[in-house]
């Protein structure tokens, strides 16, 4: 399928290379009304392994409380394929979560707190002083076992709860998280409040302030500017980017959280920019295509529906006779 975009003629204006990490079988099954069962999980993330991805979040150590779909993270952990080449990381809140992570050995750890103060509280219980607290501690846990953290500040384009959120305060954190080691950061757009401007300016500052840390953007299409977002950080020079197969995800703890960025239609965009991302396509879409079985509902997925933008139609029937000869 890749040979579809190969001749694109056009210039560049960011990274010739991306790298996109599929976050649905966490991101996406955490909020979805059916829990689906740990061999329906393991199945997913091994599809997925099999599309050429950089990383994939396979699921969380939370409390089953707080996210009871996810209550099966070890049983993923140990009963998936891992492939050559993919980085399996794990969402974790806390020291308890990064006790059981660690036992399944990720390759990575993202740790995650919000950079807003109300939604820390309402999705960690947690005041972000406390996370903050918990984060340091689990950096330096990592360390010890030598597993590489990233940590995911959640909120930092704008709070459902409390609307704007500080610029200080994420590029405090962020510095906060990056002095102490981790090796990368992702902004997210928690609710889908970035907007483009918004998202450059942020991420040029970040990779400016920060140039050592990786740096990912997490973004939402809640309001539709998912893909412009991710057009406006990749023009910045982010090349990193968490995306979920089907446009699945979404905070259960989030007022009016809806899904991710969809990992089909931004591989598409950048396959048709000329931007390599190493993820295939057509067996994304296979991948895509299975999902309303798994997750028992229907998807909106607008790229499968409409395919690539060079799949062809026949034309009508009618016309061969009516321009016989023309
Ligand atoms: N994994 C499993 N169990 C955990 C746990 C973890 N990471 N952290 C805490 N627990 C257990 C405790 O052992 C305790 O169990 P007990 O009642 O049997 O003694 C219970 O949960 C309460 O522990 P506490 O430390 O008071 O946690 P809490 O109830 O205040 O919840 C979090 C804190 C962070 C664990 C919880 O809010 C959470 O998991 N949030 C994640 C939300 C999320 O993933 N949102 C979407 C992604 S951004
Ligand atoms: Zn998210």
């Amino acid at each position: 399928m890749s040979a579809n975009f190969s001749h694109n003629p056009y210039k560049l204006a960011g990274p010739a290379r991306v790298e996109i990490n599929d976050v649905a079988p966490r991101d996406g099954l955490q909020i979805e009304p059916v829990v689906v069962p740990t061999h329906g999980k393991v199945a997913f993330v091994n599809a997925l392994s099999h599309c050429g991805f950089a990383r994939i979040e396979a699921t969380s150590f939370t409390s089953a409380k707080a996210i009871p779909a996810l209550a099966d993270a070890e049983a993923v952990m140990h009963q998936i394929e891992r492939v050559p080449g993919v980085r399996y990381t794990v969402l974790v809140p806390n020291l308890r979560g990064l006790e059981r992570a660690l036992s399944c050995h990720p390759d990575e750890v993202n740790l995650v707190m919000s950079t807003s103060e109300t939604h820390n509280r309402a999705n960690l219980r947690m005041t972000r002083e406390q996370s903050r607290a918990q984060l340091l501690a689990m950096i330096a846990e990592a360390g010890r076992a030598g597993v590489p953290v990233n940590v995911s500040l959640s909120t930092v384009f704008g709070c459902p709860f409390e609307g704007e959120v500080s610029v200080e305060d994420v590029m405090g954190f962020a510095q906060t998280f990056a002095d102490a080691g981790a090796a990368g950061i992702t902004l997210c757009d928690t609710t889908g409040m970035a907007y483009p401007n918004q998202v450059a300016a942020l991420c040029e500052d970040f990779q400016k302030r920060l140039p050592d840390t990786g740096l990912t953007i997490h973004l939402h299409n809640t309001r539709g500017m998912g893909l412009a977002n991710a057009m406006a950080a990749w023009q910045t020079g982010v090349t990193r980017f968490d995306a979920a197969a089907g446009g699945l995800g979404g905070c259960p703890y989030a007022p009016g959280a809806s899904g991710n960025v969809s990992t089909e239609e931004l591989v598409h965009m950048f396959a048709s920019m000329g931007v390599e991302t190493g993820v295939d396509l057509g067996a994304l879409l296979d991948v895509v295509a299975s999902l309303p079985a798994l997750v028992e509902r229907d998807i909106s997925s607008q790229l499968l529906r409409a395919g690539p933008r060079l799949r062809t139609h026949q034309p009508p029937a009618w016309m061969a006779e009516h321009f016989q000869g023309q």
